[in-house]
């Protein structure tokens, strides 16, 4: 990955940002979860989950595709869901609780490139979201591999391209367009890292996966106004959340103005919005 500043101080700050925004993703939750479960559902298949096997989930956020695949390894089986922050490991280990999954659901905390499981120890890993975000993504797939017993299945999800993600590319094609950040070097990790289908083929077949199935899940993201547009994106988009913490009111302003412009064109008569987004997923085999 084309990382400029030091990798050591990129996880850092990857982290920090992550455990600032659990308290975020915990609010926004179930929407986004909604919007998001055909994703969830594509790979909880992908993998078909036994009675008595344990799933490993990477980067797991508040859980929740981990804990669709929890209830189809009852009996016996074991759920490990895990992220790098310690806030967001916490949020999916209260909504285990909710569901009524404790007994069977492991949440801690852990680095995607440095998987804390012995070899050859899980019968499947699910990542939805996670794997473009590393600083190292072959590694933490070789690391997969590792983990995963012979016939065992990866299932992830990578964001596709900007293009087709408008409501995803829009904070950080702002912060740019308007002056507040530096345009990010190409192959920097983040959202669109591993939006190229064959990169993505090549990167699993180089950590040693075989099998590899690469597909892509349209999404929608319904909102009633604007104002909630925008709200729910402070909570779960980090650079959104770092520049309405960090610009002055003007610039605040002129960066919520041009938001609500470049999303004019989803709004519909009753001022509601029904903007389109689409998942690469890929499954593939150790
Ligand atoms: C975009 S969120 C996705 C959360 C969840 N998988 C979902 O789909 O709702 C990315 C998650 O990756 C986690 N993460 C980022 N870097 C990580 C790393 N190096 N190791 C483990 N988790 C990491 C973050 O803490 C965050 O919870």
């Amino acid at each position: 990955m084309g990382l400029e500043e030091d990798v050591a101080e990129f996880r850092t700050a990857s982290r920090d940002c992550w455990e600032a925004g659990a308290a975020g993703w915990s609010a926004r939750r179930a929407a986004f979860q909604a919007a998001a479960a055909p994703v969830s559902h594509w790979m909880v298949e992908a993998i078909e989950p036994q009675p008595g096997q344990t799933v490993l989930e990477l980067a797991a956020g508040p859980g929740d595709t981990g804990l669709l695949a929890a209830e189809l390894l009852r009996p016996g089986g074991k759920l490990i869901s895990t992220d790098g922050a310690e806030a967001m490991v916490a949020v999916a280990r209260e909504r285990a609780g909710e569901l009524g999954l404790m007994d069977m659901v492991e949440a801690r905390p852990m680095e995607a490139e440095w998987i804390d499981l012995g070899t050859a120890s899980v019968d499947a890993v699910l990542c939805r979201w996670g794997y473009m975000l590393l600083a190292d993504p072959e590694t933490a797939l070789r690391e997969t591999r590792r983990v995963l017993r012979p016939q065992g299945r990866v299932a992830l999800a990578v964001w596709d391209t900007r293009e087709v993600n408008p409501l995803l590319a829009l904070p950080s094609t702002l912060v740019v367009e308007l002056g507040f950040a530096p345009a990010p070097p190409p192959g920097r990790p983040g959202p669109f890292a591993l939006a190229d289908r064959e990169e993505l083929t090549d990167v699993l077949a180089t950590a040693g996966f075989q099998d590899i199935v690469v597909d892509a899940v349209a999404l929608r993201y319904d909102f009633p106004t604007l104002d909630a547009v925008w709200e729910q994106q402070v909570d779960l988009s980090p650079t959104l959340t770092n520049a309405v913490r960090d610009l002055s009111p003007a610039d605040h302003y002129r960066l919520r103005d041009a938001f609500d412009e470049r999303l004019a064109p989803y709004v519909a008569d009753d001022g509601s919005l029904s903007i389109p987004g689409r998942t690469l997923v890929a499954v593939a085999g150790a």
